[in-house]
């Protein structure tokens, strides 16, 4: 196990993710018992985190998602298993595999994304800064591509 303590090693190209989304690669403390990773807000979690929801038992070939955001900041990480993230921010598309439980993953807003792939085992945990509000979502891609062109 102790190979896995500490700042996870992570060379992926982070920082030229769509929209200003990031891989932060956490802090695991291990020991011989095991290993224990805390998620904190305004800390590790770079906002205060209002909503924790959970997307698990996904059946195969699911896909869901498919919106941004108006002003919600989330951050997702892979507690168990493996899944797809495509990231859109109305310029460039991106496809992300979270496959690592220490690296997390942060969802600006005005971030269309979709999710793909889950292992059967998947439980993606998903940090949010506000209680849940329809009336912030963009479900409609035309739309998202209105506002980000406006935006831009
Ligand atoms: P939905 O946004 O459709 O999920 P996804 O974007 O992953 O495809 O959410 C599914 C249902 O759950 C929908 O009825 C809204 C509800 N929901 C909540 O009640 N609270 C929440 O925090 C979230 C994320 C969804």
């Amino acid at each position: 196990m102790s190979e896995l303590t500490g700042t996870a090693a992570w060379s992926d190209d982070n920082g030229v993710l769509p929209g200003g989304c990031r891989l932060i690669p956490l802090m695991v403390r291990g020991d011989e018992r095991g290993l224990l990773m805390p998620f904190e807000g305004e800390r590790n979690v770079p906002f205060a985190i209002a909503r924790v929801y959970t997307v698990f038992g996904t059946l195969p070939g699911v896909r869901r998602g498919f919106h941004a955001h108006r002003r919600l900041q989330q951050a997702a990480v892979v507690v168990a298993g493996a899944c797809t993230m495509l990231l859109d921010d109305g310029r460039e598309q991106r496809r992300i595999r979270l496959d690592r439980p220490e690296v997390l993953l942060t969802l600006p807003p005005m971030v269309w994304h979709e999710m793909e792939d889950f292992t059967p085992d998947c439980v993606l945990m998903v940090l949010a800064d506000a209680p849940y509000s329809e009336a912030d979502y963009i479900r409609d891609h035309g739309e998202f591509l209105r506002l980000a062109g406006e935006k831009a």
